[in-house]
């Protein structure tokens, strides 16, 4: 199936090299739905934006286009508009026939790119031994459904998580593992430690209080940059714990993941350092190692160091990406890559990229971007807490949305008067809670702090996940009251579009493609949520006002295609976001 942006494209470049000869191919025709439905389907916008190149009103020029415009298959005739406007509408056999299409093309008539890239999102990168935070969650829901994203548009996609496995606080975690859990040195011992995060708490309790622990902790972070035995044992345990513990959590959101932690760089850091060093862009700055990028400065105005190298030798957070750039690049054969990584983050990463640029590590066919995202606050707008005041822990928030749907949900059933078992129940709660904690991340612009509410994200109305869900539900209620198999319908049946919330949803679901090929260039994946929020809305008036089951034939047919193909868009839309649908709820 053609996309109808495509053909819309091509004909506008047609006509355009046929009215202004062949310097103009290629131009963007500038085409957008248009806002109201008086105005027809799409408007073109080039006119206007063609009026200074050739020196003339944007009204001649829109009249010129359109004297050379043949759209005849696919729409009424065009109209101009205001200064220069080119209104377009479908006629109505062309809408049927792409929704004919769609509803039959397992993609839904989103082409795939015609030139994969090798694209890694690099996400989660929680850190060990530290709380997995909100922060982190954010980072993981988001960065998985722009990998889903990506990966649905053919590109080869590594998911990577830079899990901060490395640093000067193993120190005190290595020192307090030898003395509180002696077992765990033993190489391949796999011992229990606990919850990391009281273990991290007591192991800096000690470190704040105990000068000899101090000490022996600092000699412990030697120890493990040299390699030497019982350290690099007892790391390994500590990363170990952590792992399992993160994988529980990826296991629950269903999210796949490929480890590639801050160690992994640590034998490529030395030639990091001595590169720069030859490029002539290292500098000496109070016994540290340091670079400068062009327009940082600190509070006071004087240009802020970005730290490769600290006075004890050590490297820092920004070397390992430095080396992780040069790796992805060259050794992965990266073209996009994508840190799906808090705002906070901002400055460091345009230090990070304008370094690696001005080292030449940057290839011209590579796009580094940093995908940023607000904070999570809490209903009182302050940083997201718990009643007394600590860290949310995400297991503990992921079983308190679960069982809250559950609630929801069983006080439903009884309402309706419905039994069901308690798998049924289970499985039901668990994909609508972890679905509206995913949903109510994504379908916020992501750059803005975000506000945590268990009560809005589970709500039946309104941009959730909830009402999405219902709405896929809905249709699977009309096969199975009317019996009908949705992937039999009869294959030369075709679609007739009558009422006007028949067309209202006919001319949104073909937009599907415009917006995942927004999102996948854009990043922005609360454009695909208002999308399926939309569409949820215009099938809901469709399907109050429409009879499907009791309608003639064939018309009947006909709504069931439409109702077969929203169900298709949602279940789609929704896997891109990570959210699994339910059959009935
Ligand atoms: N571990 C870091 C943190 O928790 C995030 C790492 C992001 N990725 C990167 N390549 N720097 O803040």
């Amino acid at each position: 199936m053609k996309s109808t942006l495509a053909q819309l494209t091509a004909r506008f470049d047609q006509a355009l090299i046929a009215a202004f000869g062949p310097d103009l191919a290629g131009t963007d025709p500038m085409l957008v739905p248009t806002s109201n439905p008086k105005f027809g389907d799409y408007q073109a916008n080039l006119a206007m934006s063609l009026a200074k190149p050739l020196q003339e009103n944007p009204r001649a020029i829109a009249t010129q286009i359109v004297a050379k415009l043949d759209l005849s298959d696919l729409c009424e005739p065009p109209e101009i508009a205001g200064p220069g406007f080119i209104n377009l509408r479908f006629k109505t056999q062309y809408l049927e026939d792409q929704l004919r299409a769609m509803q039959a093309d397992p993609r839904l008539g989103v082409a795939p790119v015609a030139h994969p890239q090798t694209v890694i999102v690099d996400f989660s990168s929680p850190n060990i031994a530290k709380e997995m935070h909100v922060g982190h969650l954010r980072s993981t829901i988001i960065g998985d459904s722009l990998a889903r994203v990506q990966e649905f548009m053919g590109h080869q996609v590594l998911r990577l998580n830079h899990v901060g496995d490395w640093g000067t606080q193993f120190g005190m975690l290595i020192t307090h593992l030898k003395d509180a859990c002696p077992e765990a040195l033993t190489p391949g011992a796999a011992v229990d430690i606990g919850d990391l995060v009281t273990f991290y708490k007591q192991a800096k309790q000690r470190f704040d209080t105990d000068d000899d622990f101090k000490t022996r902790s600092r000699e412990a972070v030697v120890d493990l940059q040299s390699g030497e035995a019982t350290a690099t044992t007892a790391w390994k345990a500590l990363c170990e714990q952590s792992r399992q513990a993160f994988q529980t959590l990826y296991d629950r959101l269903d999210i796949t993941i490929q480890e590639r932690g801050e160690s992994f760089y640590n034998p490529l850091l030395a030639d990091v350092v001595q590169d720069l060093d030859s490029l002539g862009l290292l500098v000496e700055n109070q016994g540290a190692r340091v670079v400068f990028a062009d327009g940082f400065t600190n509070k006071d105005g004087d240009p802020l160091p970005l730290i490769i190298q600290k006075t004890d030798g050590g490297y820092n957070y920004a070397t390992t990406d430095l080396a992780a750039i040069r790796y992805r690049t060259q050794q992965d054969g990266a073209e996009r890559v994508l840190y799906v990584v808090d705002a906070g983050q901002g400055n460091h990463f345009a230090q990070v990229f304008q370094v690696a640029a001005k080292a030449g590590w940057i290839p011209s066919n590579v796009e580094l971007t940093h995908v940023p995202f607000g904070v999570v606050q809490g209903e009182d707008g302050k940083k997201f807490k718990t009643r007394s005041g600590e860290t949310v822990r995400l297991k503990d928030l992921l079983d308190e949305a679960v069982s809250r749907a559950r609630i929801d949900l069983e006080t439903r059933l009884q309402t309706e008067q419905r039994a069901e078992t308690e798998d049924f129940i289970q499985d039901a709660a668990e994909a609508v809670g972890i679905g509206s904690v995913k949903y109510a991340d994504l379908s916020q612009n992501r750059t803005s702090n975000y506000i945590f509410s268990f009560d809005k994200m589970l709500a039946l109305q309104g941009n959730t996940a909830p009402y999405m869900l219902y709405a896929y539900v809905r249709v699977q209620g009309i096969s199975r009251k009317g019996d009908i198999d949705f992937a039999h319908l009869p294959a030369e049946a075709r679609i007739y579009l009558a009422d006007d919330t028949e067309f209202a949803l006919a001319r949104h679901l073909l937009q599907l493609d415009e917006v995942i090929g927004e999102v996948a260039q854009d990043l922005y994946p609360n454009r695909l949520c208002q999308y399926l929020f939309e569409l949820s809305q215009k099938f809901n008036q469709f399907y109050d006002r429409c009879a499907v089951l009791q309608a003639a034939e064939p018309q009947r047919t006909s709504r069931l295609l439409l109702c077969d193909l929203t169900a298709k868009t949602l279940k789609l839309g929704l896997s891109l976001l990570g959210i699994r649908v339910l059959e009935r709820m």
